[in-house]
C-alpha cells in the first residue's frame, strides 16, 4: 500500500467516527484524493426527515468542490460491515461519474479508483466504471437525437 493510499483509508476511517446517524446507526465514512494530493473526507449526516439524509460519499464530494477541487482520482469508502466489501449506494455512484466527468473537462481522467475499505483497513481496489457500467451522463444531454 502506497503511503497516500495508507492515509486515505485512514483518513476514510476517521470520517466514519464523525458519521451523524441517529436514525439508521449504519456510520460511513469517504475520503476523496484530489489530483493535486489533498484529502477531503466526508460521513453521512441523517436528519429525523429522513429523505434529507446525505451519504458520506455525497458529503466529501460537496466538500471538496466548495473547498475549489475540480480534479479527483480515487475514493475510500467505509461502513462498520467487516465481513464483506460494501460498495457505494447508486446515488452516489451518479453523483461520482459527474466528478469524473468534471475531471474529463480538465482533460485530466474520466474514471475513479474506488477503494472499498472494511473497518480493519483491508480494502478491494475497483473503479467507478466497473461500478457503474453504462452510466448516463451530461454528455447524453448533448446527444438527445
Ligand atoms: N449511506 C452512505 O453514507 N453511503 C452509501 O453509499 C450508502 C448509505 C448511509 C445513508 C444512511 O445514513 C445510512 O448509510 C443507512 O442507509
Amino acid at each position: 500500500m502506497t503511503d497516500k493510499v495508507q492515509e486515505l483509508v485512514s483518513k476514510c476511517l476517521q470520517a466514519r467516527d464523525m458519521a451523524y446517524c441517529p436514525y439508521s446507526r449504519f456510520p460511513v465514512g469517504a475520503a476523496i484524493l484530489t489530483a493535486d494530493g489533498a484529502i477531503i473526507s466526508g460521513c453521512n449526516v441523517e436528519n429525523a426527515s429522513y429523505g434529507l439524509t446525505v451519504c458520506a460519499e455525497r458529503t466529501a464530494i460537496q466538500r471538496a468542490v466548495v473547498e475549489g477541487h475540480t480534479q479527483f482520482t480515487a475514493i475510500a469508502v467505509t461502513c462498520d460491515i467487516k465481513d464483506r466489501f460494501v460498495g457505494p449506494c447508486g446515488a452516489c455512484r451518479q453523483v461520482l461519474m459527474e466528478c469524473a466527468l468534471l475531471v474529463l473537462s480538465h482533460q485530466f481522467g474520466s474514471d475513479w479508483t474506488v477503494y472499498l475499505t472494511k473497518p480493519d483497513g483491508s480494502y478491494k481496489k475497483t473503479s467507478l466504471n466497473e461500478l457503474l457500467p453504462l452510466a448516463f451522463s451530461p454528455a447524453d444531454l448533448m446527444k438527445k437525437n
